[in-house]
């Protein structure tokens, strides 16, 4: 279905709960609040996914919080992937719970994962994330590759002074694995990131990573705009960048959210959204459920408010769902 901006909304990023195992420092460092209510059911956001799929939607991904803490969700994964036209299955994770659930996740239809990782380093790897899980996450993006959760993306939030000397290791990883490397801008959003001391101390836009990237002077190019990839000459990976706060990309964008808390988004910077849990628990039909899900996607706004206006209120990344 396309928006009243032109837009094609052909994908739907589900958030499965608000919990973390990590507290990153720009989202969550005091550790994530208890959450209001618990997150939707299997049940229903299988019944989300399909109204969506209905609309055309064909591509769905997973997030949070962090989608592996659920222990349902496998039967997630399981329940989405069955739907027909869901034809693209991902899931971002902090890779931290991989290594125990990548093959069973596969098994169940995922096809794809998005891994966050800031750092190659242990102790850095602590301080970002508040725990000392680097090894455990290594070892989960292995299992990931093992089980072809392919093709295997690593996110990698930029950040001056914590790991900005790290950019040419993570480019270099991308000449010896097929993977994807995104180097991703710090958003003014969550509990820290928000906080404008904190975002103007840690940022860094995308140019001034390329800037540490010299090596990127002989990669070949593809894509432009905000899909611009990068590849080393002969590697087998590729490098790219996610410009949220330097591009405006609002005009390409093809997607729409529901919170863990059962809330339908339509931009991230956007109202808080429609109230898709309580139409569930009151037994909306599935025609209804399209409706709603419809004219949230007429209400989706025409661009984000950054670069004219720092005052953003969006809830923590891990409320909303990355
Ligand atoms: N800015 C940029 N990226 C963020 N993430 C969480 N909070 C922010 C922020 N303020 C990232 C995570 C992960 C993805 C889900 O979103 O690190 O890569
Ligand atoms: Fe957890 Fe992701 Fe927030 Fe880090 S950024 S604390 S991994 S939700």
């Amino acid at each position: 279905m396309q928006d009243t901006f032109g837009r094609t909304i052909d994908y739907l990023r589900v958030s499965v709960t608000e919990a973390c195992n990590f507290r990153c420092i720009y989202c969550a460092p005091n550790g994530h609040t208890d959450p209001a209510a618990s997150p939707l059911s299997v049940d229903e956001i299988e019944r989300v996914v399909r109204a969506a799929v209905a609309l055309g939607v064909t591509k769905i991904r997973l997030t949070g919080g962090e989608p592996l803490v659920r222990r349902d969700i496998v039967d997630i994964v399981r329940a989405v992937a069955a739907i027909d036209g869901v034809q693209d299955l991902a899931l971002t994770t902090n890779g931290f719970l991989l290594a125990r659930l990548a093959r069973e996740l596969a098994d169940a239809g995922l096809r794809r994962v998005n891994i966050s990782l800031d750092t190659l380093r242990r102790e850095r790897f602590a301080k970002i994330t508040g725990v000392d899980a680097f090894d455990a996450v290594w070892t989960g993006i292995r299992a990931a590759a093992k089980a072809e959760l392919a093709p295997l993306k690593i996110n990698v939030v930029a950040l001056r002074g914590v790991n900005d000397d790290e950019f040419a290791d993570f480019a270099r990883l991308t000449a010896e694995q097929p993977w994807h490397v995104r180097f991703i801008e710090l958003m003014p959003v969550g509990t820290s990131a928000a906080a404008s001391d904190f975002f103007s101390r840690y940022f860094i836009s995308a140019s001034d990573i390329r800037a540490r990237l010299p090596e990127l002077d002989a990669a070949t190019v593809h894509g432009n705009g905000p899909a611009r990839t990068y590849r080393l000459p002969g590697a087998p990976g590729t490098i790219g960048f996610i410009t949220p706060a330097s591009e405006h990309f609002c005009n390409a964008c093809n997607r729409i959210r529901v919170t863990a808390r059962g809330a339908l988004c339509a931009c991230l910077f956007g109202e808080r959204g429609t109230d898709v849990r309580g139409a569930l628990c009151e037994g909306v039909s599935e025609s209804a459920l399209q409706d709603l899900l419809a004219r949230a996607i007429d209400d989706k706004p025409e661009r984000h408010p950054f670069g004219d206006d720092f005052a953003i209120d969006a809830g923590a990344m891990s409320e909303i769902g990355g």
